[in-house]
């Protein structure tokens, strides 16, 4: 029988936290082995921001995180800044331009960012193995025996970056958590983040046929502390999708409403208060108009103006109308799950975790980076930022 393989450090999951671990633990002279399923690594970089990977945000933050503990990313975020990932892109030449809100996006391709990832760890000695399955991982004295298809592998430390559940069919498993679970840590329930919605039976009767119609909006589920989004929202053939869509969702809870603002920053209606203004459905629609597309703004009038309101027209239910435009609550029937979700939010406990080096506090050299922790980023570069930043943190210390 073959004799174990050797390695200082096992990252188990080649996406974009465990090249990231890997690189900066080999760069300290560890040697490391990389090992994943899949046939090829970073997947989920190559498909990230439509095919051009949005990398970074220039602002981010631990406000822009979801996690039991909003504390627990600060340390990794002061070790690896969105400044030291702009560093790493400009070493390797790559073009790339900020789109909108911070969000930096590569000018050709992903392939740009994981062909860095890809060299900086060849240079650093790091040993990769695609196709590779995982069937045991087991704690030894000194260390660790991992269990494959291909033999056995010894290390002194394992970092677990197998990813979340979104996107099953690119390879997304349960296997971070269960090993997570194998070993004592606790996993904050786990459910789709950054995911379109889907509307109620009602609702859906109400707007589906307008799938494709889109506004600027600003949206909030409720919560304790609601954290509002302004960006667009899009109509589609089973609920609600769009930028503004996916950054609520991470926030919302099945039961719960979405709060939406169709006309952010303007009084709508506040021509037919004029004197001598016209006050009838036509005014109404005309003004609508102005803000949303011509058959978003006559279906919410159809649906919403208040039941007398086009008798009188007064002051009040012009007033009800406003407000109903800025506070639209709906209540979704659920998410399009992981198929569509971007993330998974929730994850291995982060206070079962180091927050200096991701280190289980309860056994030495085990680490858990990434998405499979309960720290989950809005849309716009900032998951990304979390998979750097951990994996740096992990790479430092393992
Ligand atoms: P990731 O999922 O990248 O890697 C996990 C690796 O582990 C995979 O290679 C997988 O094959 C492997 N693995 C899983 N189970 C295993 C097992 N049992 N055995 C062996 N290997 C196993 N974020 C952002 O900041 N900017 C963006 O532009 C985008 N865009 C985007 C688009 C789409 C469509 C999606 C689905 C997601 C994004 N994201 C994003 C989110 C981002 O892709 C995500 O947060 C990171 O890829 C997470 O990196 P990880 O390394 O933690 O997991």
């Amino acid at each position: 029988m073959a004799s174990a393989q050797q390695f200082d450090v096992v990252v188990l999951g080649a996406g974009a936290a465990g090249l990231m671990c890997a690189m900066e633990s080999g760069r300290r002279g560890r040697r490391v082995l990389v090992l994943d399923h899949a046939d090829k690594p970073g997947k989920k970089i190559l498909i990230s921001g439509g095919g051009r990977c949005n990398f970074t945000n220039l602002h981010a933050r631990p406000e822009n995180y979801l996690s039991a503990n909003p504390h627990f990313a600060k340390s990794a975020f002061a070790r690896f800044t969105p400044a030291d990932m702009i560093a790493l892109v400009e070493k390797h030449g790559i073009p790339y331009h900020e789109k909108t809100l911070g969000q930096l996006f590569c000018d050709r391709s992903a392939h740009d960012i994981l062909n860095l990832l890809l060299k900086e760890c060849a240079e650093a000695g790091v040993k990769l193995q695609m196709s590779t399955s995982i069937r045991n991982v087991q704690k030894t004295g000194p260390g660790f025996v991992v269990e494959t298809n291909a033999g056995e592998i010894r290390a002194a430390s394992v970092v677990v970056a197998t990813g979340g559940l979104s996107i099953p069919k690119m390879g997304a498993t349960g296997f971070g958590y269960d090993l997570a679970q194998q070993f004592g840590l606790k996993i904050v329930e786990c459910r789709p983040g950054l995911v379109p919605l889907v509307f109620s039976a009602q609702d859906r009767e109400a707007w589906c046929d307008l799938s494709g119609l889109s506004a600027e909006v600003v949206a909030s589920a409720r919560q304790k502390k609601p954290q509002a989004f302004r960006e667009k929202m899009l109509i589609t053939h089973r609920g609600l999708s769009g930028p503004v869509i996916l950054q609520a969702s991470s926030y919302w809870r099945p039961g719960q409403p979405v709060t939406l603002d169709l006309a952010p920053d303007s009084r709508v209606f506040a021509p037919l208060l004029a004197p001598k203004a016209r006050r009838d459905a036509n005014a109404a629609l005309l003004a609508l108009r102005t803000i949303l597309p011509a058959r978003m703004a006559e279906r919410w009038l159809a649906v919403h103006t208040p039941p007398g309101l086009t008798k009188d027209w007064t002051n009040a239910s012009i007033a009800t109308l406003e407000q109903r435009l800025h506070a639209w609550e709906l209540t979704p029937a659920g998410t399009e799950g992981y198929v569509k979700a971007e993330v998974t939010a929730g994850g291995v406990d982060t206070a079962d975790l180091d927050a200096k080096t991701m280190q289980a506090r309860n056994v030495p050299g085990l680490f858990f980076i990434g998405e499979v922790v309960d720290v989950t980023g809005w849309l716009g570069g900032y998951n990304f930022q979390w998979a750097w930043a951990s994996g740096v943190s992990a790479g430092q210390a393992a």
